[in-house]
């Protein structure tokens, strides 16, 4: 068996990764993943506003917690040297977070933007103003700047409500919202605010997104009741939020690139350890086992309040195509860009609806994984909500670009591992905003 060829070179401002997968690759071994996310990013968070201490354990040290991290200690709370081993947030209480003395930057985190705006409304007398890179600047922030107007919130934008912004916080008032759009980013916006309001803030929203803000505000102490019927949530106010032990689990979101190329190489065995399985994270997994990928959850458990899982998958060559929508997208919304790469394999068209959302994410992932796969030799077909992927082709090596999204950054590179020939990928650094290792687990899984 021939080896695969790795190398990454840095420019100035961009690393350039060149991947040569041997033509019999298989993945094997066990591998571990970063914390998740949006857990990363509520701990820190929920640490700071709490009153006493929370211990983080396997925080993720990507760049976007980092960005987090940097608001919150701007404002006053004592968070220790990032690490994965034990972080302590040292709160300031709710509604304490003092006014900073800077612009506050969001990088390219829109879960720190959207959520940070729903904290920094509610802090009646200070004033704050909030930036980011070039791509969070270019994303709609009116989607949280409305309902929290609705709440009494002050807050200014540039036209089109893009960032920067400036909020001059306010006591406000609790509301019933009804967002049109399933989005955790906007939920947890408004119930964040509602934290320190008098009343029952709810949101509803027209499917589930992912709910680890009800889960940990509950384990903090806050009191919310949610109804998976109308898919509603409500804090009730003023909350009180005391200090606790977090755990961070493997982000299914990161473990989804190694379930996607153990699925596409045949001869594929890999146990991916310690992954978040919570129900509104999965949908990854629906749609892979639509596919008829083998995948099996293995050492089901709980751990501080979220489900975790080994997984293990293993690969074969006879993948189908999906149908990937309706409900099913804001279970997977992160995971569409990979999927796209599972689908280029499968036999079959696979159509992915209703993600119109992707238009807006760190860029916009469906005309960027339409241009790249086609460089690769797929045959996609961009819709206004989607994509059309009819997969059996082989794909040929090719120059492609991240566009600086991390997980296309991530796609393209699991897509390179089956592709014939070299493929290199311009601005690959943008992995690191969620996965900083993910070059060197890539150098172990395909030794
Ligand atoms: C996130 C919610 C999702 C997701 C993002 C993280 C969160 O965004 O895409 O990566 O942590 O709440 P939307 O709420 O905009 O769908």
């Amino acid at each position: 068996m021939q080896t695969a060829s790795i190398t990454l070179k840095t420019t100035e401002h961009h690393h350039v990764l060149t991947i040569s997968p041997p033509v019999d690759l298989a993945l094997t071994g066990a591998i571990a993943i970063p914390g998740d996310k949006s857990i990363s990013h509520r701990a820190l968070m929920l640490g700071a506003l709490a009153e006493g201490t929370t211990e983080i354990r396997g925080l993720l040290l990507g760049e976007d917690p980092l960005s987090t991290a940097a608001c919150f200690r701007a404002m006053g709370a004592n968070i220790s040297d990032l690490n994965t081993e034990r972080v302590t947030v040292e709160g300031i209480g709710l509604g304490q977070l003092q006014e900073p003395a800077d612009v506050l930057n969001a990088g390219n985190s829109g879960t720190t933007m959207r959520l940070m705006l729903g904290i920094l409304s509610s802090h009646a007398g200070r004033f704050f103003t909030v930036t980011g890179d070039g791509s969070l600047r270019s994303r709609p922030m009116s989607r949280v700047i409305r309902p929290l107007q609705d709440m009494g919130a002050q807050i200014w934008s540039r036209a089109g409500g893009l960032a920067p912004l400036a909020v001059q916080g306010q006591a406000l008032r609790p509301i019933h919202y009804t967002s049109p759009i399933a989005s955790a980013q906007v939920k947890s916006c408004i119930l964040l605010a509602g934290l320190a309001t008098e009343g029952k803030t709810t949101v509803s929203e027209p499917a589930l997104s992912r709910d680890h803000s009800e889960r940990m505000l509950r384990a903090f102490g806050a009191e919310v009741l949610v109804d998976p019927d109308t898919c509603s949530a409500t804090v009730v106010g003023p909350a009180r939020l005391i200090g606790q032990p977090v755990v961070v689990p493997g982000d299914i979101s990161s473990a989804a690139f190694w379930l996607v190329a153990g699925a596409i190489a045949p001869g594929s065995d890999l146990l991916i350890q310690n992954v978040g399985v919570n129900p509104t994270r999965t949908g990854i997994l629906d749609a892979l086992a639509q596919m008829e990928a083998d995948v099996t959850l293995e050492n089901a458990r709980e751990v501080a309040g979220e489900p975790v899982a080994d997984l293990r998958v293993r690969g074969h060559n006879r993948l189908k195509a999906g149908h990937i929508g309706g409900d099913l997208i804001p279970r997977l919304i992160d995971e569409i860009p990979i999927l796209a790469v599972a689908a280029a394999f499968a036999e079959g068209t696979t159509v992915i609806s209703d993600a119109a959302e992707l238009r807006v994410k760190e860029s916009d992932r469906l005309a960027v994984m339409a241009t790249q796969l086609s460089r690769l030799g797929a045959t996609v077909t961009e819709r206004p909500d989607g994509l059309e992927i009819t997969g059996g082709k082989p794909l040929h090596g090719a120059e492609v670009d991240s566009h600086t999204d991390h997980r296309i950054a991530m796609s393209l590179a699991i897509a390179a591992l089956r592709a014939t020939g070299p493929t290199t990928i311009h601005r690959a650094e943008a992995a690191a905003v969620s996965y900083p290792g993910f070059v060197d687990t890539l150098r172990q899984v395909v030794r």
